[in-house]
């Protein structure tokens, strides 16, 4: 038994006799490896009994589920109205520059990830960035430098 599957054979065994369990199942596998490996889709199709074809359409669907390898840690730029009157655009300009990735592309040392999202539900603190549950606010371009060099200052200490 390889790495994956062994890695999901609990969360197949969990759901495998439930009506409507591949979302959970999918979360559970997102939340373990942050992302959909291609493999664990061969396994739930074999195990639950649901075509590949059908599983993929599902993770098309949900905008939530990843199909990609991610960095250790994710930034979300918010995109949303309040933060973008609020100058966000320049905010993922700094990252992106600081980075030196685009939107969607993870570092090459696989630290970060980087997303752009519609709104992060904290829009009185706009423009707002997360990282991983973090939530990041009031922010300009030397704010947004001095998070992200602390960010990595305190969990490398
Ligand atoms: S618009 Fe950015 S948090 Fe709501």
């Amino acid at each position: 038994m390889n790495k994956i599957e062994e890695g999901i054979k609990p969360i197949v065994k969990k759901y495998k006799e439930e009506v409507g369990a591949l979302i959970p199942a999918l979360q559970e596998i997102q939340e373990k490896y942050k992302y959909i490996p291609k493999e664990s889709i061969e396994i739930l199709s074999k195990e639950f009994h649901i075509p590949v074809p059908r599983i993929n359409g599902v993770i098309t669907f949900y905008a939530q589920f990843r199909t990609e390898p991610v960095g250790k840690h994710i930034i979300r730029v918010c995109h949303g109205t309040a933060c973008f009157v609020n100058n966000g655009d320049s905010i993922m300009d700094t990252v992106k520059e600081i980075l030196n990735i685009e939107v969607g592309e993870t570092t090459e040392d696989r630290y970060y990830t980087l997303e752009q999202v519609a709104c992060l539900g904290c829009c009185s603190l706009a423009p707002v960035i997360m990282i991983d549950d973090r939530v990041y606010g009031k922010l300009d371009s030397t704010k947004v430098k001095n998070v992200l060099k602390k960010f990595k200052e305190v969990e490398n200490d």
